[in-house]
């Protein structure tokens, strides 16, 4: 939701009504990662892995791949309710698959207008698609119209292509074709994920808009969110990297804006949650995959806590489970937690 003015300043006094959503993030942020963070809580809501939509209706499988959660009337162990993200060109086939994910039991289904791949938006899907406003309100029209009222549609947008000069465009495109609410990931194409995100470059082009915006993008820490907040006008924001760096990053934020005591998650935690949630072991996957997915989350980690750093480099030549697993259990301390966080 956003609000701009002195409204703003009177919203952001009374933030509890603050929604975090937990970023789509394609390799990242699976149904492990998606639980082992919501079990962790603060997120209102997550987005999945992008779904590629190229022509036909797909399987149900497929929806069941990227969102397990679909199991347990799409929400995750901890209840925060899930929203498949489609990835696609085309209006018809995207408006099929958005009946069927609403079908499946997604909470509501949300377009990806950000994806920078190279493979994607050579086929002319995610990023490119902010070149050409108009063909983007062809797509979110399409699945509007074909998507009952009740369930909300979500477009996740970059401010541009090259550079942000048609970002009033893709936001009327966005607002006129009839989505319930955009994320917007406050940079171009162009600006991959470098920093800064022009958070400031939100309240004009959303300014007398209809619609609930969610600001994305840097921000690491309770002060990036308050920053975020203030400079963005919005309320509402979605957490991607500096979730995975900082994995208790959404309940402090909550914490703070409640003014609730709230102590952090201690390394020791974390390394709890490596080693015994079993965040990256996938049976279906070969031995490289538990080592390749660990070393990728120390890879976020190192930025939070200095310990990753060196477990990073102590396990970055280590190929096997087993290797992994070995180091990773001299380091543990294995806290008293609570039970549930086993899987
Ligand atoms: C590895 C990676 C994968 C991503 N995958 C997706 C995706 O599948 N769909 C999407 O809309 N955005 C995707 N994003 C973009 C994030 O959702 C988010 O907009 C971006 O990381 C900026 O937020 P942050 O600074 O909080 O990380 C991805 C980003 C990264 C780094």
């Amino acid at each position: 939701m956003q609000f701009t003015g002195k409204l703003s300043t009177l919203f952001l006094k009374y933030n509890r009504f603050m929604k975090l959503v937990l970023a789509p993030m394609e390799g990242v942020v699976d149904f492990k990662m998606r639980q082992l963070l919501t079990d962790l809580g603060g997120f209102d809501l997550c987005v999945t892995e992008f779904v590629r939509v190229v022509q036909a209706r797909l399987p149900e499988k497929v929806f069941y791949r990227y969102c397990p959660e679909l199991n347990n009337n799409g929400y995750t162990r901890a209840g925060t309710p899930v929203r498949i993200q489609l990835l696609g060109q085309e209006a018809n086939p995207l408006a099929e698959n958005a009946v069927r994910a609403i079908d499946l039991g997604s909470h509501g289904v949300d377009l990806n207008f950000g994806c920078p791949a190279k493979t994607v938006n050579r086929s002319r899907g995610g990023a490119v698609l902010l070149k050409d406003p108009e063909h983007m309100y062809t797509i979110i029209k399409a699945v509007r119209d074909a998507v009952d009222s009740k369930h909300e549609v979500s477009a996740k947008i970059r401010l541009g292509f090259d550079d942000d000069s048609k970002s009033q465009e893709i936001i009327d495109a966005v607002v006129s074709a009839g989505a319930n609410s955009v994320a917007i990931h406050a940079r171009t194409k162009r600006d991959g994920y470098n920093p800064p995100a022009y958070w400031e470059k939100i309240p004009p082009i959303i300014k007398g808009k209809n619609i609930a915006v969610v600001a994305n993008g840097e921000i690491w820490q309770v002060e990036d969110a308050m920053l975020c907040q203030k400079r963005s006008g919005c309320s509402d924001l979605m957490l991607g990297r500096g979730a995975l760096s900082h994995p208790d990053l959404a309940k402090k934020i909550k914490a703070h804006v409640n003014n609730e005591h709230y102590e952090g998650l201690e390394w020791e935690h974390v390394l709890y949650h490596l080693i015994h949630s079993a965040i990256h072991h996938d049976p279906a996957k070969d031995e490289k995959y538990f080592a390749s997915r660990t070393k990728q989350w120390l890879g976020y980690l190192k930025r939070q806590y200095p310990q990753a750093i060196t477990l990073f480099d102590e396990i970055r030549r280590l190929k096997t489970k087993e290797d992994v697993s070995a180091v990773l259990k001299k380091y543990a301390k294995a806290p008293q937690l609570d039970s549930n966080h086993d899987s």
